[in-house]
């Protein structure tokens, strides 16, 4: 039974941060979802060649820079120099890429972060470096973890057991439900029903849905009773989750 409390209880987060009104995972799109009020700004999170953590969706450039290199090809130094804000307007020429460290710097106090990591294989020592940022920003109770990659949810686990995960599922199968490496389940709102939910309830873990952008789907999640709706129009999520029943 889905009650006026909970309702009032479902969280918004940024995908990408406000990736509608400014270039994804950039500093511009986390202002804009600090000032949306967004409860969460969700970021992808990758590894430079010299060991950096930075905010990326795409492996390569191509989107966001017009250049076919991977981000794990590049040191800091010079992927900082690119421009990743052109490809979306003309407003935010000069945007660039972040480090997740400068990411929590700004964040801290002001809004709690979905950290994505993106999938680099099991060589990868993407999830300890998260861990180890999460500790010296001493941000665990704002921050989520999030992937793809099952496995990495467990190293965060075992990294540090208080630090709060999400696995990132298309299709609901398999009985990750029960599963002591995840608290919550982050999946594509089309997969999402009452029956779903309500099985991820009962197992203690909570919903999260992506990538929520129309009003009717966000009015379905609403009615679903999901506890948060990842989307890259904070506002109009925020107009209907706050809007009282008529
Ligand atoms: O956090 C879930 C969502 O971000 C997954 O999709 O491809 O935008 O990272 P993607
Ligand atoms: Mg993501």
């Amino acid at each position: 039974v889905i009650t006026g409390d909970m309702l009032s209880e479902i969280q918004i987060t940024a995908h990408r941060g406000s990736s509608n009104e400014a270039p994804e995972n950039t500093m511009a799109a986390l202002r804009k979802a600090v000032d949306d009020l967004a409860d969460y700004a969700e970021i992808d999170v990758q590894e430079t060649k010299d060991g950096i953590v930075v905010l990326a969706h795409d492996f390569t450039l191509n989107r966001v820079a017009g250049i076919n290199r991977t981000i794990g090809s590049y040191d800091y130094d010079d992927l900082v120099r690119l421009d990743v804000g052109a490809w979306f307007s003309d407003e935010y020429r000069g945007e660039y890429i972040p480090t997740l460290k400068e990411v929590m710097e700004y964040c801290k106090g002001k809004i709690n972060l979905n950290i994505e990591i993106k999938n680099l294989g099991d060589d990868s020592d993407l999830p300890e470096k998260v861990v180890q940022l999460i500790d010296e920003y001493q941000m665990k109770e704002q921050c989520v973890v999030t992937s793809t990659r099952f496995s990495y949810l467990v190293r965060i686990k075992k990294a540090d057991p208080q630090i709060r995960t999400g696995y990132i599922i298309s299709a609901a199968y398999g009985n990750f439900y029960s599963s002591d490496s995840i608290d919550f389940i982050s999946i594509r709102s089309s997969f999402i029903n009452e029956r779903l939910v309500e099985a991820a309830h009962e197992k203690g873990k909570t919903v999260h849905a992506w990538t929520v952008n129309g009003k009717s789907e966000m009015e379905r999640m609403k009615m679903l009773g999901v506890d948060n709706i990842i989307t890259d129009y904070p506002i109009l999520a925020r107009e209907i989750v706050y809007r009282e029943a008529a």
